[in-house]
């Protein structure tokens, strides 16, 4: 049973997402030990308490650099042992001392079609701003290998949403969780546990 650590900074549908298809069997062979928080107002927090799932707060403010704070993390994960790392609505940066630790192990969910609307200052409602902005009239969500290059990783699942006339960010949001991420993401872990993802040249292949 391979043990599955995921990081959070706010909601945590996507974690509740997890937490709902490890517990009607859709995640095969793993099982969510840890949820390490960037702040302690984190309302994953509560979802993770409310299933006995044991939670860690690392407070981003009290690091200096990002440096300090990625080791903290990094020292947290390698304690408890984890064998796979989600972000899974993470809103901090980590640098490379997290990637070399966890590499091919660590995945994360992105709310828009990559390399669309992805990178740094892309988070959040923002993407779903910029994808009305710009008037595309498919977005969706993005599960990848999270590399040194922000959102850059091999790409392991993908699922569009029909982006709708009278759209507003947040209505968009919603129904790219919905239909894609809260989907694809527990899909995903699903398949690294069970062995099934090989990463070839800066692609994956599920096997
Ligand atoms: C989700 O839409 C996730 O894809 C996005 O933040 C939201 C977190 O929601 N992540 C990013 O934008 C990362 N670049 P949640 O806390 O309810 O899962």
């Amino acid at each position: 049973m391979k043990k599955i650590a995921v990081l959070v900074s706010g909601g945590g549908t996507n974690l509740q997402a997890l937490i709902d298809a490890e517990k009607s069997g859709k995640i095969k062979n793993g099982k969510i030990t840890c949820v390490i928080s960037s702040s302690p107002d984190s309302y994953a927090l509560e979802r993770a308490k409310n299933n006995n799932i044991p939670t860690k707060v690392i407070p981003r403010k009290e690091y200096e650099s990002v440096r300090d704070y990625t080791r903290a993390v990094t020292d947290t994960l390698i304690e408890e042992k984890a064998d796979l790392v989600v972000y899974a609505g993470f809103m901090t940066i980590l640098d490379e001392q997290i990637v070399e630790a966890f590499s091919n192990r660590m995945m994360n969910v992105h709310p828009s079609l990559i390399p669309s609307f992805c990178g740094k200052g892309f988070y959040g409602l923002h993407v779903h701003e910029e994808v009305l902005k710009k008037g595309v009239k498919l977005t969706g969500a993005t599960v990848h290998f999270v590399t040194e290059e922000c959102d850059g990783g091999p790409i392991i699942l993908q699922k569009a949403v029909e982006v709708k006339n009278d759209d507003t960010p947040e209505a968009l949001q919603k129904r790219v969780m919905e239909e894609a991420e809260w989907k694809i993401l527990p899909k995903a872990v699903s398949l690294f546990c069970e062995d099934r993802i090989e990463v070839k040249d800066n692609k994956t292949y599920v096997n």
